[in-house]
């Protein structure tokens, strides 16, 4: 192609341009964005017709393979596939779906998204996956008046107007109604309206959209996440008189100042003389104040100048409220009390008529940024956040009522606070159930370009699309108290086209601060009311190994994060953003915590150190779900479609499963977030334990089985490598590789006395540092039954234990191992002084501590069986009632185990969760084949 002078590419003579491949033609024919709302007449819902459902459908790899007349009244679709309308196309058997983190799935080569990729990647094949729809849908009564010479009825005057709303379609597409081509429009997370009355006709209609995976759009896309396509949120119609409530934007402070903005829209001839819109505001069925505010004052059709010196002025702010209330001791809205109120607003005609109502649920609260702190209604709050994409794993992007009050509930029970919508605007639906539910929102732009770092960001050719991004976000959601922050978007670098962004959105909403978190600098640029970073250290030592001790460099790994505490500590940092009182600005980690697989190390620390200081806002966790795909009960990620390229299991990071089971790095955040301290966490479990915790004493028991074990038990220096050990570098779990410690036998002496037990082992110098350190005792599979005291009742290790107190706990071999994606070390369980294993037919194994509580984890399989594998559906377990003496009971018991720490994506193990190399350590265990009872209780 050709490259013109000012760096813009044209395209090459003879080559047919593409809309989708022209970053400045991001729509045609598209309606304004707005609040969100459908309005209605009498009741809600009344003047709106769904069009979800089942469309006829056709699917091609490429644009080129489409049928161009598809869109024809008169085309044939009789043999088409059907598909639902919301679904992606790649979890209903229409292309593959492919998991890339950073970097595009197609050749990159901007705005274009069609050139020859690497012949062995998907696009190569499915270059730009093309997905037409067709159906039809019948009007409903008045929507269309009847013309007896046949003229498009919706130019009739008085007969309103009918607008088509998408709410998301991934990325780009066109829509023609009766053959007639209405408009384009692409950003994937965004809604589009187009105002089809000219196009709609009485009785059947028909309705064409021809939909591109990929677009220019693509290249702000770039998050990462499963490439899908396809048309993903609600498509409906709805009706307005010709007169119409076209928008409508609410502040309401704590103060009681309800503030409204409303816009409106005329057609026909239409000037809306003698029209007044009266907006009441309701607390449940009681008004509770009203106002009014006459059309034309607002529509200013004649561009009167002393109307527009009053709210556009020459010179100086625009004027937001044309109506304005207050309300008297108003129900504040929090995440602890999501008060809520309804305004309703109602177009009256000059007759009195109520020709057209919206509503919007207000919720009165302030933000405002004070000493560095962030202040909700006056109050500083922490951010005890996650990250949240918009996954399930039968549906992919299509989000269920049901899937995102499952989210929001299990949020509330974990103590979360807040939600970044990474890294997109959510279904509009999301953002109601949080206003509702009480849970802060940080609402991100669809603006990611991960791939050409911040290459765009600086191109003046595409702020046009980042600004779009902006405001269509802004705009559709800006009423909703849970929305706390503006976020520009995700590692897109950082240019003159966020700092538009910003300023778009600080001038268009100076009530809510904004956030970005590659807005870095030294200091971050004045465009961000946060500093923000991601993936910290806290101010503690972390292992350093390949380092000498005493050094004070760091290994790479640890030494790239930053340290959140240092940054809040400086003093010469300033917020400019007009609610704050010009002081420092809060310091949050947008992203930390990185929970992939068997992870969440110290957890607490972070918090220690967000509660030491008044600068740090908190954090949101890497993530609240595991992005996986479950086909036929299976759980796939990246590469298992054969899509290339791919990052694997990297989106598997969520503190819950795709499936939304519950993890032991749940019910941590829910003990930190909480605050909860050990003897409350202790009292919540009081029932669920098998008994209540108390300190065991034990006593010598006689008939040592000791002899049976002897030549199954041996010593053990290797885990299976959690994803954190494997991290970025692979640095632990490759050096464990590179020494052989998966089978390796470290010199160990053993002594016995009676039942007693004392092993001591000697660390060779020549070995890493070690995930743990103990004897393997392998029994066979039907030891099923498991009774231990010490931490529970799920899995903990030393840096992820407060969710875990000591108490006495009964499970099963079975149940110990968490069943991860990918296959990893996990079911320790720390600080215990007993264990027992016991068989159906009651064969005992007992063990107990003398002196130092131990760890243990008992599972049906190796460390070794785990680490070979690398899908959890690969597992198997023949149970207890196996009649294979080969199957297992693999029972750990530790002297030391290593920490988990955020090595996935963030920095290692802290010090002090490790195993020294230089201490002397001593396992001192009593094992006997007898019961319980003979356990007395002091
Ligand atoms: C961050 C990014 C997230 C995710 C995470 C790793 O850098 O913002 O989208 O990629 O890393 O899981």
């Amino acid at each position: 192609m050709g490259i013109v002078a000012n760096g813009q590419k044209s395209v090459l003579q003879g080559e047919e341009h593409h809309d989708w491949e022209d970053n400045h033609v991001l729509q045609i024919n598209r309606e304004l964005a707005r609040a969100y709302f459908i309005p209605y007449g009498e009741c809600k819902g009344d003047r709106m017709l769904s069009l979800n459902g089942e469309w006829r459908f056709r699917w091609t790899k490429t644009p080129d393979e489409r049928i161009r007349s598809f869109y024809r009244v008169d085309y044939d679709d009789a043999h088409w596939a059907r598909l639902a309308v919301p679904a992606n196309w790649e979890v209903n058997g229409y292309g593959t779906p492919i998991y890339v983190s950073a970097g595009y799935p197609f050749k990159i080569d901007p705005p274009y998204v069609t050139r020859e990729p690497k012949k062995d990647w998907t696009t190569y094949e499915e270059r730009n996956p093309t997905g037409q729809y067709r159906r039809t849908f019948f009007v409903p009564d008045g929507w269309v008046a009847i013309t007896p010479d046949g003229k498009p009825s919706g130019t009739v005057a008085g007969n309103g107007q009918t607008f088509l709303r998408f709410e998301g379609v991934m990325s780009a597409f066109y829509v023609w109604v009766n053959g007639h081509r209405v408009g384009y429009s692409q950003g994937s997370m965004e809604p589009s309206e187009f105002n089809v009355t000219p196009y709609i006709k009485k009785g059947e209609n028909q309705i064409a959209i021809e939909v591109y995976k990929y677009s220019d759009g693509s290249y702000l896309e770039d998050q990462d996440f499963w490439r899908f396509g396809g048309i993903h949120r609600d498509v409906l119609l709805y009706h307005t008189p010709d007169v119409r409530i076209r928008d409508v934007a609410v502040r309401a402070s704590m103060d009681g100042v309800l503030q409204i903005n409303p816009q409106f829209s005329v057609y026909n001839g239409e000037t809306g003389d003698g029209y007044h819109l009266v907006a009441t505001l309701m607390d449940g069925s009681s008004i509770v104040c009203c106002d009014s505010v006459a059309t034309d004052e607002v529509l200013d059709l004649a561009h009167k100048a002393a109307r527009m010196n009053e709210w556009f002025p020459q010179r100086g702010h625009r004027k937001f409220a044309r109506m304005e209330m207050h309300v008297n001791h108003p129900r504040l809205w929090s995440v602890e009390y999501p008060n809520l109120y309804t305004l309703l607003m109602e177009l009256k005609a000059p007759d009195g008529r109520t020709v057209e109502c919206v509503t919007q649920q207000v919720g009165f609260r302030t933000i405002a940024i004070k000493g560095g702190q962030l202040l909700i209604n006056g109050q500083p709050i922490k951010i005890r956040g996650v990250n949240r994409h918009e996954h399930d794993p039968y549906t992919a992007r299509v989000m269920t009522e049901e899937r995102m009050l499952q989210d929001l509930r299990l949020m509330k029970e974990a103590n979360i606070n807040a939600v970044r919508l990474a890294h997109y605007p959510n279904c509009p639906r999301w953002y109601e159930l949080c206003d509702s539910m009480g849970m802060y929102v940080m609402d991100e732009a669809d603006c990611e370009t991960h791939g050409l770092r911040g290459t765009l960001a600086s191109t003046p050719d595409w702020g046009d699309a980042f600004l779009d991004r902006a405001i269509r976000m802004a705009e559709r959601d800006k009423n909703h108290p849970s929305i706390i922050f503006w976020s520009l978007g995700n590692e897109s670098g950082y240019g003159p086209n966020q700092a538009a962004m910003s300023a778009w959105l600080h001038e268009f909403d100076p009530t809510r601060p904004v956030h970005y978190e590659g807005a870095q600098g030294d200091p971050d640029p004045s465009t961000v009311d946060v500093i923000s970073r991601f993936y910290p250290r806290v101010m503690e030592e972390y292992l350093n190994p390949g380092i000498p001790e005493g050094s004070d460099k760091e290994r790479a790994e640890n030494a790239r994060w930053e340290r959140l505490l240092e940054i809040a500590n400086r003093t010469e940092d300033r917020c400019t953003w007009i609610g704050s009182d010009g002081g420092p600005r809060p310091v949050l980690t947008s992203e930390y915590a990185h929970s992939m697989g068997n992870a969440l190390g110290n957890f607490k620390e972070y918090w220690d150190e967000i509660n030491s200081h008044p600068r740090m806002l908190g954090g949101f966790i890497w993530d609240w779900v595991d992005q996986g795909i479950i086909r036929d009960g299976n759980v796939l990620y990246g590469g298992d479609f054969g899509d290339k390229p791919n990052l694997h299991a990297f989106c598997m990071n969520g503190i819950v499963l795709s499936d939304r089971t519950l993890t032991p790095k749940y019910y941590e955040v829910q003990a930190i977030y909480g605050g909860l301290s050990e003897q409350e966490i202790a009292n919540k479990y009081r029932e669920t334990s098998a008994a209540k915790p108390k300190p065991l004493k034990t006593k010598a028991a006689a008939n040592s089985s000791f002899f049976t074990l002897h030549s199954s038990l041996k010593p053990q220096v290797y885990r299976a490598p959690t994803d954190n050990d494997k991290s970025f570098g692979n640095w632990l779990a490759k050096d464990w590789k590179r020494s052989g410690l998966d089978t390796l036998t470290i010199p160990m002496t053993m002594e016995q006395n009676g039942n007693e037990l004392t092993f001591t082992f000697d660390i060779p110098d020549s070995l890493p540092p070690l995930p743990r350190l103990g004897i393997l005792i392998e029994l066979p599979r039907e030891y099923e039954q498991l009774t231990w005291y010490g931490r529970g009742p799920w899995d903990n290790y030393p840096d992820r234990k407060v969710s875990c107190p000591i108490g006495l706990w009964k499970s099963t071999v079975s149940q110990q191992y968490v069943h991860y994606p990918r296959p990893q070390d996990s079911g320790n369980h720390e600080d215990c002084t007993y264990v027992e294993l016991r068989t159906k037919k009651g064969k005992r194994l007992c063990i107990e501590a003398v002196d130092e509580p131990f760890s243990f984890s008992v599972l049906p399989y190796s460390a070794q069986y785990l680490a070979s594998k690398t899908h959890d559906y690969e597992l198997v377990d023949e149970g207890p009632n196996t009649r294979n003496s080969e199957a297992k009971t693999y029972l750990s018991i530790d002297c030391a185990v290593m920490g988990l720490g955020n090595s996935s994506c963030g920095p290692g193990v802290l010090k002090r969760y490790t195993i020294d190399p230089s201490k002397c350590h001593q396992l001192k265990i009593r094992i006997s084949g007898d019961s319980l009872e003979r356990i007395s209780q002091p």
